[in-house]
């Protein structure tokens, strides 16, 4: 099978793409490499640098493909109440380009990367059948690229899938990225000898999701026969940790001591409590939470020291500054 993978230097299309290229199929994908690293692209998939809202070159890449998956997005939830523009254009413009493509090319099967922000301020856990609630423009713009691809699919008939993955962690990820990816961030501070620097009060609680329990659910969207119209959420429901103890256990992995984070204002938007049920992923991809926190955790670390820890580059403009904004962004504190 020839599969696309739209944002294949990111993080979780990169590792998708090991994945399906070790099954055997046959991998290319794009990336305009604002999240992601170049090397992060399999030597054997084919690269294009393209961007995801350019209909014709899309169109061109997408020639001879069986099945889409798209990653691509500016993944950037608490960005994108000060960067609205950046981020509604690289994830609902980029989407409908990447479906529309897929539709001139008669691509049969597109699994389409969602987020947990769907779902707002319900109540947790949260479940699939739910109401979606977005409440930021990083959410908006994801439920925009959803309704999108079901209207497109229904119109034009080709398979669909939608996947809710949450707060992935793992090698590959952007660690040199003020915006997000909190794990990583907070890593490559430590092993720069620097503080983390903490939002609030550090009591915000997640669940981590190690990328290699993330990826099989996404190869059994791309391979199985019963997952067309498919919503799910992938990701742990139990393991829950706050901000705060985040930066206790990566201090551990590293041996970084004494700890003393520095705190900042809260950010605005920022959900206290996010978590999803896990029950449809167990039923229908087979979800299994195998790997440890602590081992996701030591997966970053080990990709940073190899790497090489880097400072912090502000690669993406910040579109409204004002006494809201975060300091961490206005006096580039990262
Ligand atoms: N990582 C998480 O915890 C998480 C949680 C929820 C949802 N998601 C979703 O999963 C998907 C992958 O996330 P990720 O963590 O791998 O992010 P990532 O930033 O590592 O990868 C996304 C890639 O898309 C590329 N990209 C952005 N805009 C593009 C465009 N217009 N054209 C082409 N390439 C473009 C970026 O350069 C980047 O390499 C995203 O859709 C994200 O919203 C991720």
């Amino acid at each position: 099978m020839h599969v696309f993978l739209t944002g294949i230097a990111g993080f979780l299309g990169s590792h998708l793409a090991d994945r399906l290229i070790a099954a055997g199929h046959r991998v290319s994908g794009n990336d305009t490499l604002i999240g992601g690293y170049r090397d992060n692209v399999p030597t054997e998939a084919t690269f294009h640098e393209v961007d995801c809202c350019d209909l014709d070159a899309m169109t061109r890449a997408l020639e001879g493909v069986d099945v889409v998956v798209h990653t691509a997005a500016a993944a950037y939830e608490g960005l994108s109440v000060f960067s609205p523009a950046l981020v509604v254009q690289n994830n609902v413009q980029a989407s409908v380009s990447t479906f529309t493509a897929a539709i001139r090319r008669r691509v049969r099967r597109v699994v389409h990367c969602s987020s947990m922000s769907r779902y707002g301020d319900n109540p947790v856990p949260f479940t699939e059948d739910m109401p979606v609630r977005p409440r930021d423009p990083y959410a908006i713009a994801k439920v925009a690229a959803e309704e999108l691809l079901v209207n497109l699919a229904q119109t034009h008939g080709f398979e669909h899938c939608i996947a809710i993955p949450h707060n992935i962690i793992g090698a590959r990820q952007k660690y040199d990225d003020p915006f997000r990816n909190v794990a990583s961030i907070m890593a490559n501070l430590m092993l720069q000898g620097r503080q983390p620097i903490v939002y609030g009060d550090g009591s915000q609680m997640r669940c981590f999701s190690p990328i290699g329990d993330v990826v099989g659910c996404l190869e059994r969207l791309v391979i199985g026969d019963d997952v067309d119209g498919l919503v799910v959420n992938v990701g742990p429901d139990e393991g829950f940790i706050t901000i705060l103890e985040l930066a206790e256990r990566l201090a551990r992995v590293i041996g970084f001591s004494p700890l003393e984070p520095i705190f900042v204002e809260p950010r605005p938007c920022e959900v206290k409590l996010a978590t999803c049920s896990a029950a449809l992923a167990r039923e229908k991809l087979g979800y299994v939470a195998q790997t440890s926190l602590d081992e996701g955790l030591l997966d970053i670390v080990e990709f940073i020291r190899t790497r090489g820890p880097l400072p912090f580059t502000y690669h993406l403009p910040v579109e409204i500054v004002s006494e809201r904004t975060p300091r961490t962004w206005k006096d580039r504190l990262f």
